[in-house]
């Protein structure tokens, strides 16, 4: 089996691709430093604990397994956070992918695919995004995200190196087989919260009922996670297969308010709870979805769990019948939790 470092592998959307590259033939290695993941979500290939500030660490990995390349995930991806502190987002995230190149170049690793974000477009002029809409980030979140974007093309242009930079929009879901699913603590994610306030936990606050969109609350374009998984697969063969190096908005193409959210999981679970409304958070946008067409033509990438309902339904399966494992990760929590 080919062996791929998956950087943030115990994280939500890097175990999920663990999951998938092993299905289809690489070894997956996960490097992380388990300060935001947890040990339980790596069940598919080796954990390699480790940040990506530690170049000795990493060095001694690539050298250990020499992967074929690398899947990026590893960040810190709070934009509330990244307002508060964002010395720890530059630092981290910037600085990190900084660090992880420097050792793959030395190393002699040619060829990544990143955790970008739709926060590098910031508040979009036209809905759906295309890749070709301005970048203008407007949290220091979504800068770190476009610097990196930025760093892989100069480090592109100036030794071997191939990227794809992936621009997820809102990961949600959870495995179909209920092996695995979302689990941050502290959870800042609106599904999860969504489902903690069905199963009795506390009341679900909307921030902001006053956006320029047809409720008035914000609408985002959620990408089942094993969707995105199956991308990473695509981008990597891309990529193994001598691709050349791109950006790709990886959505549905379809927004839902948070309204229409809150009243998904209701149907979904069959449960009511407490909905309050709070004021707009800094730094999110009104709407933000994909044109989605660019990956479909580059890699063949089709989302296979576009409904929303589909999605909760999954991360609610997950947290009730897969619960054993929800709870050991919310109960084992991260690192600095
Ligand atoms: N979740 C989303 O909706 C979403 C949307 C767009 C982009 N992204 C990006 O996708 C990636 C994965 O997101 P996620 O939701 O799975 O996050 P996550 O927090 O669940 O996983 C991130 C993992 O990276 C690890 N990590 C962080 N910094 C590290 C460091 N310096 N060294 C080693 N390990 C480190 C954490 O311990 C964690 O396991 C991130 O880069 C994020 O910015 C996520």
């Amino acid at each position: 089996m080919t062996p791929i470092l998956v950087t943030g592998g115990a994280g939500f959307i890097g175990s999920h691709t663990c999951k998938a590259l092993r299905a289809a033939g690489f070894d997956p290695i996960s490097y992380d430093s388990l300060m935001r993941g947890n040990p339980e979500a790596v069940q598919w290939g080796a954990l390699e604990i480790g940040a990506l500030a530690d170049g000795g660490r990493l060095r001694e990995v690539l050298t250990r397994y020499r992967p074929a390349a690398v899947v990026h995930f590893a960040a810190f991806a709070y934009v509330g956070e990244s307002n508060a502190d964002p010395l720890l987002y530059y630092q981290n995230n910037v600085g990190g992918t900084a660090a992880l190149l420097d050792a793959m170049r030395d190393c002699e690793v040619g060829k990544i695919v990143f955790s970008s974000s739709c926060a590098v477009y910031g508040v979009p002029a036209a809905i759906p995004i295309t890749e070709d809409a301005p970048c203008a980030p407007v949290n220091p979140y979504g800068v770190t995200k476009l610097f990196c974007e930025q760093i892989l093309k100069d480090c592109a242009a100036a030794f071997p190196l191939n990227f794809i930079a992936l621009r997820y929009f809102n990961a949600a879901g959870a495995d179909p087989d209920g092996e695995i699913g979302e689990c941050h603590v502290p959870e800042t994610h609106a599904i999860p919260l969504l489902l903690e306030a069905a199963a009795g936990g506390r009341a679900f606050t909307i921030f902001g009922d006053d956006y320029p969109t047809a409720d008035g609350t914000c609408v985002r374009d959620y990408v089942h996670v094993t969707d995105l998984a199956d991308a990473h697969v695509r981008a990597l063969r891309a990529l193994l297969d001598g691709g050349d190096s791109m950006a790709l908005n990886l959505g549905t193409g379809r927004g839902w308010s948070v309204r229409e959210l809150v009243a998904a999981v209701r149907e979904v679970t069959g449960r009511d709870f407490p909905v309050q409304f709070g004021p707009r958070r800094p730094g999110d946008p009104p709407a933000l979805v994909a044109e989605a067409i660019r990956a479909r033509e580059k890699l063949g990438w089709r989302p296979q769990h576009c409904e929303l309902a589909t999605q909760v339904a999954h991360a609610w399966a997950w947290r009730q019948g897969g619960g054993k494992t929800w709870k050991r990760m919310r109960d084992l929590g991260p690192a600095d939790a």
